[in-house]
């Protein structure tokens, strides 16, 4: 067998290995294993890489390849191991950015190659489209990471004529890639450069920090598609492969994710959602009505009564970090004999599978997680439905106001519970910034505080019950 038919294998192998992880990462109970399948996969992809032929000749600049390779791990590792559960949208993007940037410059790279050794050779498609798309998602994954990272406001930047300009840098991008195929100019290809920045920041400033997670997967996908760009640019066919299975992943989630929120993508990208808080944050309604809080004890008492409790948590749960205490709540519970599960919301919290991760990590067994359709179809016969840090996932506007911004969206119905119980630090909204009538309801009862500590407390109240 030649060294080439080896190597093609071996990136065989690598291939097949990443179809296998993304099967493994679409269950919570393989996900690890997935993620360590692709692992190995990777590792296969590198190491036959050092030993592949370019044109006949061995790997250049090995050294430094290692170099780059060892500065990557030294920031990569200790990043991705300490960083917390909620800043993980943010190290997605700005991973996902590096990435894409990572696709524009082998383009880059690829197209002053052709031009200082063959100045005769016209690039092609492939190499411009790497630079364009792989630069989108570059800059697009910068303005994302700002806003979730609060170094910029996270609400929708908006301007009149933005949606028109946008289309006019799109259009000019398109434009310019048709004129350098044919002119093969090497300022235009910086003009693109510029360009494809400017478009990647102009098109994110729009989104309202409630819908970046969405985009965050949509420009995984656009850097998937630069990476696949990158694979046709150096004749890679694992990169290719590679590269579609992320744009193709990438863009699918996105629908899932849309979906789950009961809008279109367009809606995502184009509507500015989130641009007005139009929450009150009063515990007093304008027609009298008041919110009726309690405190950790009355509702350790009430769930010592209940036969049937449903914690729905939210993302308050994973900034408390209250997933431990919540799990020894269950199971103190489960040992008096009460029913508890916990319904899983698919949007819940800020990236999806939020809320599985968490409540594996604190080995909540799997069987005590319910999807939302099958939780919705028991809640009418819960005696309590223990709302932990969530807000926007259990807001009946979604069903009853036509005019509400969340409508449609599916929700989690904690309001057919006999009663329901709200753990949040105040009156403020969920990521939608509206208000939420179920906090007024009279069979509600607020237990303001952070979540851990009250469900500290209301764990003491349940073992002395
Ligand atoms: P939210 O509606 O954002 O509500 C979170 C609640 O947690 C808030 O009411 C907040 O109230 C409370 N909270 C925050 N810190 C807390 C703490 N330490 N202790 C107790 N409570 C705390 O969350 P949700 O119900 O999980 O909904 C998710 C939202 O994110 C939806 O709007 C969804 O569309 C959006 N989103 C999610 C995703 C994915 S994939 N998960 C993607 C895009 C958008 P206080 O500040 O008063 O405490």
């Amino acid at each position: 067998m030649s060294r080439e038919t080896l190597i093609d294998l071996l990136y065989l192998v690598s291939a097949t290995t990443f179809v296998l992880a993304l099967k493994g990462l679409g269950s919570p109970k393989r996900a690890r294993l997935g993620n360590g399948v692709a692992a190995v996969g990777m590792l296969v992809a590198i190491v036959a890489t050092f030993f592949k032929y370019v044109d006949g000749h061995a790997l250049h600049h090995v050294g430094l390849i290692l170099l780059a390779m060892a500065i990557g791990v030294i920031i990569a590792v200790p990043t991705a191991r300490f960083v917390k559960m909620t800043a993980m949208p943010q190290l997605v993007a700005i991973f996902n950015g590096v990435g894409g940037g990572a696709a524009a410059l082998v383009s880059i790279t690829e197209f002053v190659h052709i031009k200082s050794t063959h100045p005769a050779t016209y690039v092609t498609l492939e190499v411009l489209l790497g630079v364009l798309i792989g630069t989108v998602s570059f800059s697009g994954s910068a303005i994302a990471f700002a806003k979730l990272q609060e170094l910029m406001t996270g609400r929708p930047v908006t301007y009149p004529g933005q949606q028109v300009l946008n289309g006019i840098f799109g259009l000019g991008a398109a434009v310019l890639i048709v004129i350098i195929l044919v002119t093969n100019s090497t300022p235009l290809l910086w003009v693109l450069l510029g360009l494809a920045f400017i478009l990647g920041i102009a098109f994110v400033l729009p989104i309202g920090g409630a819908d970046v997670p969405v985009l965050i997967s949509l420009l995984n996908s656009f850097t998937g598609l630069a990476v696949a760009a990158s694979g046709f640019t150096l004749g890679s066919n694992l990169l290719i492969v590679a590269g579609t299975l992320v744009g193709a992943s990438g863009i699918l989630l996105t629908r899932l994710m849309s979906k789950a929120m009961g809008r279109s993508l367009a809606n995502v990208l184009f509507s500015a959602f989130g641009s007005n808080v139009t929450a009150s944050g009063d515990t007093e309604r304008a027609d009298g009505r008041s919110v009726r809080s309690g405190t950790p004890e009355d509702v350790g008492v009430l769930l010592n009564y209940s036969s049937r409790v449903v914690v729905i948590p939210g993302y308050g749960l994973a900034v408390a970090q209250a997933q431990h205490v919540v799990r020894e709540l269950a199971e103190e519970l489960e040992a008096k004999g009460i029913e508890v599960f916990f319904a899983i919301h698919p949007v819940a919290g800020r990236m999806p599978g939020h809320m599985n991760v968490l409540l594996a990590e604190a080995n909540v067994p799997y069987e005590q997680l319910v999807e939302m359709d099958e939780a919705n179809s028991e809640l009418q016969t819960a005696d309590v439905a223990l709302v932990v840090g969530a807000n926007d996932t259990v807001n009946p506007a979604a069903k009853d106001d036509k005019s509400s911004p969340i409508y449609g969206m599916p929700i989690i119905n904690a309001d057919l519970a006999e009663n329901v119980i709200f753990l949040k630090r105040s009156m403020r909204p969920g990521f939608a910034g509206i208000e939420n009538e179920l906090l007024y309801n009279p069979k509600t009862m607020l237990v303001f505080g952070d979540a851990k500590d009250t469900l500290t407390k209301i764990l003491a109240t349940v073992k002395n019950g």
